[in-house]
């Protein structure tokens, strides 16, 4: 007999080997496998509930599911869905495994699967996430007073420190954190029950349903609810974009590390060699970060061109959707891995970062703002200071700036407060404005965000606790109906 539960209908013959391989999902249904059961199970209790199924039935496919353990898929059917309800039928025979459908399709269950996994996905990303803030926020403790040169068009701008540069990446972080938070909130709705795509005229409580699946609620439209796949071209978004803050991170490392450079030095353990230069330190799990986030993107590209033409109801094109989310998935919390690690363990050449930084040139804005002081235009001041900076480009000193004022402009100006600001440290502590590089505002920004991730970590306790909660509550109810007696259920 066909292992294919659909088949000896409409379609007499079985499906051709090579159609099968093709159009099966079963190769990455591993990833939803432990949800359907829970889906069936949840559906069973509901289906006995309103008496569409006796007790003696649902406490008979209620045993199988509960007993069955981390089954081996059969790659000689469909879908982890058909292979389910072969496995049943194995078990409890085909009338009965055949009624724990009614109310329900695939079209629902697998998208409900889907949103099951991902939220659990989602939590722990977000927990790598303030694990990754958190690493940051202490490494910018320490470089509170690590002077650097910022950079614009990759040229000395404007000095700055490590804290405040590493709170940029921090602040990126944190809105990809934010981000996972708000997309939790639409990923974990429940399209349970609506079936096919136009419900069922089998009387179940699809709010019942989604509530023991640990749903927020139900996806109201049932059209929408089993068509729709927005909710992973928003994850496949959100992964791509922390990959892209990811990379940016990266691609600093991997600059920071050339000889030119020489901010950083990267662990033995996170470089590898040459097998024919022997100086070389190669900065590989940067370069892989960098590459890796083209991977998440193309995921992306591929989603959003199976979904925008779509016709509404349930296509199969959208199971091709679904191992591009895995994929993702797997490169985000791998690459937010290593990269906490690479940071936490990266040795800063503070030194050389502030012999760049003070260079006289990352603090010539200042020269041209001392001039604004004396009542100089600042346009005229900006020319003024670039005309200085091109004729002494080799001899920069405050003493050559003060000579210069005074031949040419016959303006004085003390030499104390040129050299304040060649001053880096000074200049640096003069920046002090709201989410600027001076210590104590950077020191306030620190403790800000310390105090947010606090607040962060609660949040990502609590959805946490309620993905273990539901999964409790479910097995309870399962547990509760298998021990009901046949002769109480009739008093009932
Ligand atoms: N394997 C399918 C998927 O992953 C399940 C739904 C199939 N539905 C159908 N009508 N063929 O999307």
């Amino acid at each position: 007999m066909s292992s294919d539960p659909y088949r000896g209908g409409i379609l007499k013959e079985d499906i051709n080997k090579v159609v099968l391989n093709y159009t099966s999902s079963i190769s990455h249904d591993n990833e939803i496998k432990q949800y359907v059961v829970d889906i069936t199970k949840a559906h069973v209790v509901i289906l006995y509930e309103k008496n569409l199924i006796k007790l003696k039935e649902a406490k008979s496919i209620l045993s199988v599911l509960s007993e069955l353990g981390d089954f081996e898929l059969n790659y000689s059917t469909e879908d982890v869905h058909a292979n389910l309800e072969a496995l049943l039928i194995s078990k409890v025979g085909p009338e009965l495994a055949g009624n724990v459908n009614l109310a329900k399709s695939r079209n629902d269950q697998v998208s409900t699967a889907i949103r099951m996994a991902l939220r659990e996905k989602i939590v722990k990303t977000m927990n790598q996430l303030l694990s990754l803030k958190e690493a940051m926020l202490s490494k910018s403790d320490e470089l509170v007073d690590a002077i650097m040169p910022g950079y614009t068009h990759l040229q000395h701008a404007q000095p700055t420190t490590l804290a405040h540069y590493l709170l940029a990446h921090h602040d990126r972080i944190d809105r990809d954190f934010e981000r996972l938070f708000e997309l939790y909130k639409r990923v974990n709705m429940s399209p349970m029950g609506s079936g096919a795509l136009a419900t069922s005229s089998f009387q179940i409580d699809r709010n019942e349903e989604a509530l023991l699946l640990g749903f927020n609620g139900v996806l109201e439209n049932s059209i929408d609810a089993v068509s729709s796949r927005d909710f992973a071209v928003e994850a496949l978004f959100n992964f791509s974009l922390i990959m892209t803050d990811l990379s940016s991170i990266a691609e600093e490392f991997v600059l920071w590390c050339t000889s030119e450079f020489n901010f950083v030095q990267l662990p033995d353990e996170f470089v590898s060699t040459s097998s024919i230069m022997p100086q070389k330190r190669n900065p590989i799990v940067a370069e892989m970060i960098r590459a890796k986030t083209s991977s998440t993107y193309g995921n992306l590209f591929s989603v959003m061109s199976i979904v925008k033409a779509l016709p509404l109801g349930y296509n199969l094109d959208l199971q091709e959707i679904t191992p591009h989310i895995w994929s993702s998935y797997e490169i985000v919390s791998s690459s937010l891995f290593v990269v906490r690690e690479m940071l936490l363990k990266a040795k800063f050449n503070t030194s050389k970062m502030y012999k760049e930084a003070n260079d006289g040139v990352s603090t010539a804005t200042e020269l041209s703002n001392l001039l604004v002081k004396y009542g100089v235009p600042f346009r005229v001041s900006h020319k003024i200071v670039g005309s200085f900076l091109r004729s002494y480009a080799n001899e920069l000193s405050p003493q050559q700036f003060c000579n210069y004022l005074k031949q040419n402009l016959n303006l004085s100006i003390s030499l104390q407060e040129i050299e304040n600001c060649f001053n880096v440290k000074k200049v640096v502590e003069s920046y002090n404005l709201v989410g600027g590089p001076a210590s104590e505002e950077v020191k306030r920004a620190i403790k800000k965000r310390k105090e947010k991730l606090v607040y962060q970590s609660k949040e990502v306790n609590n959805l946490l606790d309620s993905l273990l909660s539901y999964k409790k509550a479910l097995d309870k109810r399962v547990h509760e109906l298998l021990n009901l007696s046949e002769q109480l259920n009739l008093h009932l």
